[in-house]
């Protein structure tokens, strides 16, 4: 299973459209997907009909207990792990735990490893600890980056603060087994 973590520190950039379409189109391929919804915002959720607190996600990573039966069947052919408002809570008592930024990562390494071919992660517009856990949980970055608006130094920003994370020494292996792959718009935005 390979993990892809759809991120932006910018809002209503296209995170979530990106992930489920990619997913919808990955299903339609054959492919077995399972989307892990992480914005307490929970468009995704809402859009793939699995809405939820989000309490049990938070509760999930914080016990070290088992992602799988969070899992759930969408109309859509993706399996979900949804969310809601309350995982607004995982950054601060993640935050509060030593390797909260591993968190995410242990319990990925737990689900079985040829359930599903791609793990898609939507990231909240923050590079708080939760987009941070995602990019230590990834095999591939996809930053969605629109064309109007400044692109070229939004992906600045993003290379600025990414860079940022490499200096201490997890951030570094972040950076080296992570491959940064920028989506270009293929529509008007
Ligand atoms: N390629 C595109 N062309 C035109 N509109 C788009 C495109 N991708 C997304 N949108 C629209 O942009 C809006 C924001 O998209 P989306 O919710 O996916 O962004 P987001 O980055 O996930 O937002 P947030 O940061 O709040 O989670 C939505 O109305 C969506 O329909
Ligand atoms: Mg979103």
């Amino acid at each position: 299973m390979k993990t892809v973590a759809v991120v932006n520190h910018k809002g209503g950039v296209g995170k979530t459209t990106t992930a489920v379409c990619l997913s919808g189109a990955l299903v339609k391929r054959g492919k077995r997907i399972l989307l892990l919804d992480l914005d307490p915002q929970a468009s995704a959720s809402k859009w793939l009909e699995g809405d939820d607190t989000g309490r049990a996600l938070v509760d999930t990573l914080l016990d070290d207990s088992d992602l799988l039966p969070l899992v759930c069947q969408t109309p859509s052919g993706i399996d979900l792990i949804p969310c809601g408002v309350q995982f607004a809570g995982f950054d601060r008592d993640a935050g509060g735990e030593p390797g909260g930024e591993f968190f995410l990562r242990q319990a990925i390494e737990r689900l079985p490893a040829d359930a599903w071919d791609f793990l898609l992660l939507d990231c909240p517009p923050s590079l708080n600890l939760t987009s941070v856990s995602a990019l230590v949980a990834a095999d591939v970055m996809l930053g969605r980056f629109p064309k109007k608006n400044f692109p070229h130094q939004a992906v600045e920003a993003g290379r600025i603060r990414i860079s940022h994370l490499g200096n201490s020494g997890w951030r570094s292996s972040l950076l080296s087994t992570a491959r940064i792959a920028f989506l270009p718009s293929v529509m008007p935005f």
